[in-house]
């Protein structure tokens, strides 16, 4: 990433890495820190990617207008997006909609189209993903009506390749920085993030376990649907999780279910015991991985990526009296998390250990060869 840049996109990507878990067997739990992109999410590079695909493919060209039904992380990104290349963006969205993504996306340009306008908070994916396609369907239909060639397009993250495509670039950055990954454990709501880390990890020739985490009362991977209040995530009853989940679901060694309560736990004492505030989708997939850390194989590199900080969060996830009002707060599981996260406590000074670890792997592996195998046979 160049130090000193002139757009505001050229700052997504080469996100650091923290190490948030070490077990005794060398397995070891990365955060890939995505939060740390423009918009705080992950999803802008899937924004990037859906209008880079758009434009190359002749379907939105200077003037256009972008149209997505988003709960708040794709529509910042692409809100980010269409201000740099001067295009129009609709957001359609929902009251389920944390405040701040949609404030945030005002403040950068978008227009923000209610699915429902009565102040009904429900998720309402399916509603949006309708409306957005209408506008966008009339808009076309108007322009060639007009004599005009259509300059209106309907992103449609769910069933858009570039939307894993998008993320291509993040294995790259993990193989970078790590040299492999044998454990991939993400959130998955269109499975662009899950999904498009792994297939490129897969054509680099690395085939990582894959678990996908899921808040409970979401439907990709069966069970039955309920509400929830995990936001960005998972796949509400009605709503079509799209093709990626389709296609790629049968590569997840397992697809586990996070309640939002061990979600927000989570999210919360990584805030007070540690300092990192991340979302509640990110503090599933945490818990989930910290609750498995033995059972993957010694010496797993272990990686979950961080869909969004938690900054977006405040008034609800970091709120006691919002977590309260809706049963949410749990002294037990916050417990639970921190126990896990003191037992799998890195050691501060990763530095010290790798090489206390190396010693270790040299001496094992070193001295029988190394030394006459008289020696040898005499110190056995
Ligand atoms: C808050 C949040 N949760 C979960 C996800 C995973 O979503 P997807 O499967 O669509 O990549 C994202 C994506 O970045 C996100 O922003």
């Amino acid at each position: 990433m160049p130090v000193v840049t002139t757009r505001v996109t050229d700052l997504i990507g080469q996100t650091p890495l923290l190490e948030l878990a070490a077990t005794d067997t060398g397995t070891r739990l990365f955060l890939k820190l995505e939060n740390m992109n423009p918009t705080g999410a992950a999803k802008i590079r899937m924004a990037r990617a859906m209008v880079d695909d758009a434009e190359a493919r002749g379907l939105l060209r200077p003037g256009g207008h972008i149209v997505e039904s988003t709960s708040g992380n794709t529509g910042l990104g692409l809100a980010v997006v269409a201000a740099e290349r001067g295009y129009r963006f609709t957001a359609v969205v929902d009251n389920h909609a944390c405040r701040d993504k949609l404030r945030a996306m005002k403040a950068m340009g978008a227009e923000l189209v209610f699915v429902a306008d009565d102040g009904d908070d429900g998720l309402a994916t399916s509603a949006r993903e309708d409306l957005a396609e209408r506008l966008a369907r009339e808009e076309c239909d108007a322009a060639r009506r007009a004599g005009l060639e259509p300059n209106t397009y309907f992103t449609e993250q769910h069933n858009n390749d570039a939307n894993a495509v998008g993320y291509h670039p993040l294995a790259d950055e993990l193989l970078t920085d790590l040299g492999r990954v044998d454990v991939l454990i993400s959130a998955v709501g269109t499975g662009g993030s899950m999904f498009g880390t792994a297939r490129r990890l897969r054509e680099l020739g690395h085939e990582p376990l894959l678990f996908g985490v899921e808040p409970v009362g979401s439907i990709a991977f069966g069970g039955p649907a309920g509400p929830y209040w995990q936001s960005g995530t998972g796949t509400p009853e009605g709503a079509d999780p799209g093709k990626i989940v389709a296609e790629d679901l049968e590569l997840l060694e397992e697809g586990l279910k996070v309640s939002d309560i061990d979600a927000f736990a989570a999210a919360r004492v990584l805030a007070a015991k540690r300092g990192l505030l991340i979302g509640g989708s990110a503090g599933g997939s945490v818990v989930a991985a910290l609750e498995r850390l033995t059972e993957f194989p010694p010496g797993s590199v272990v990686v979950t990526i961080v869909c969004d900080g938690g900054e977006k969060y405040l008034d609800t996830v970091f709120d006691d009296d919002w977590m309260s009002d809706r049963d949410l707060l749990d002294a037990r599981a916050e417990t639970t998390v921190a126990e896990l996260l003191d037992r799998y406590a890195p050691t501060h000074d990763a530095a010290t250990r790798d090489a206390a670890r190396r010693a270790a792997n040299t001496h094992a592996i070193l001295v029988p060869s190394a030394v006459p195998d008289s020696i040898g046979a005499a110190g056995k």
